[in-house]
């Protein structure tokens, strides 16, 4: 059904979202273009890769890319990930008046060592003091509503989780995306859902849930085990975006899997002609796994750099696999 005909699933702040499945945000994964086909497919709002503030306002690159949006992609939400109050304030100001995201988010979550290591991302979990002093300078700059994705904490020892997302509730977050596995857990197997669930329960707003969603089964079993009013899914959006239509690979055609990823392929040549292939690659690369390519078929899909070439394999290929199904 149509978006405008039926009534919102849930609000942040005054903003309607509709659907409860949405794409989460990842560095050199959810560009624009891939936001934009998983938005249409139905995630229920876009999220930038993190725009790093330390250096933003000198970073022309930045400013194109990552916070190059289409108008389909609304909601479209601005991540931001820094841990100084004052310059996060100023840069989510000037992100709203120059490139009128929806929202902000702010990232509380990352586990690199380049980015918590200087106090940032997951690292300001440590801090409720400054996480504190951003909320209230962030909430005040902006007139959008503001959101926060955390993890459960630091490590085992230290799970606060809760301390955190009521200290940015307090000073104006709407919304709380939990990944529930501590930076000490980076992207391993261990899941700890059930801290979703208690957090859903004490939170005055909508709780997203997040962490090894990896099939419609998985979305399910959170929303039942959680409560929580969204389910994030990272990894798995990229061998299978159909996931946002809650439909396994296992239920999509060849004739659909080929058409996205030329579609993809398109709009990705359009955007940035210079340097597409190599990004488009990534998502290939996922969405050729389940058929076993002979390796040297593979191989050349995945290094050919001339996109009248590339799209006349992918062609052939899918010729091939529908002549095999039929
Ligand atoms: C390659 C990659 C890049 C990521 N970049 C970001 C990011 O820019 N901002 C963010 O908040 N989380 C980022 N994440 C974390 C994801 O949003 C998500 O929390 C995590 O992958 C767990 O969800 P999943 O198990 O469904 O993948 C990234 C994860 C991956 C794998």
């Amino acid at each position: 059904m149509p978006e405008a005909d039926r009534g919102p699933d849930f609000y942040i702040g005054d903003i309607p979202i509709y659907g409860r499945l949405i794409l989460a945000p990842m560095d050199g994964l959810s560009d624009a273009t891939f936001r934009r086909i998983t938005r249409h497919l139905g995630s229920a709002y876009s999220v930038s890769e993190f725009i790093n503030t330390l250096d933003f306002m000198y970073s022309k690159v930045y400013q194109r890319k990552r916070l190059f949006n289409h108008e389909d992609e609304r909601p479209f939400v601005a991540q931001i990930l820094d841990n100084d109050p004052g310059r996060m304030a100023e840069n989510a100001a000037y992100i709203q008046e120059r490139f009128k995201p929806d929202m902000i988010d702010v990232n509380l979550g990352c586990p690199a060592r380049t980015v918590s290591g200087r106090g940032a991302g997951c690292a300001l979990m440590k801090s409720p003091e400054l996480v504190k002093q951003i909320f209230e300078q962030v909430c005040k700059a902006v007139s959008i509503p503001v959101t926060v994705k955390i993890r459960l904490g630091w490590d085992e020892h230290s799970m606060n989780y809760m301390e955190i997302a009521s200290i940015a509730v307090e000073r104006g977050a709407k919304a709380v995306a939990l990944h529930a596995r501590t930076k000490k857990m980076g992207f391993g197997k261990t899941v700890r859902w059930e801290h979703i669930a208690i957090l859903k329960k004490a939170m005055p707003v909508p709780v997203i849930g997040n962490g090894e969603v990896c099939n419609v089964a998985d979305a399910k079993r959170m929303f039942e085990e959680t409560g929580c009013d969204a389910v994030m899914i990272g990894r798995a959006a990229k061998a299978n975006p159909w996931i946002f239509s809650w439909r396994d690979r296992e239920e999509v055609s060849v004739e659909e899997v080929f058409y996205l990823a030329r579609y993809q392929l398109r709009q990705m040549l359009e955007a940035n002609p210079e340097n597409a292939i190599m990004p488009f690659r990534k998502y290939l690369k996922a969405y050729l796994e389940p058929y076993n390519l002979p390796r040297e078929e593979l191989k050349t899909l995945l290094t050919l750099s001339e996109p009248e070439r590339l799209f006349a394999l992918i062609d052939a290929v899918q010729d091939r696999l529908m002549a095999e199904t039929n």
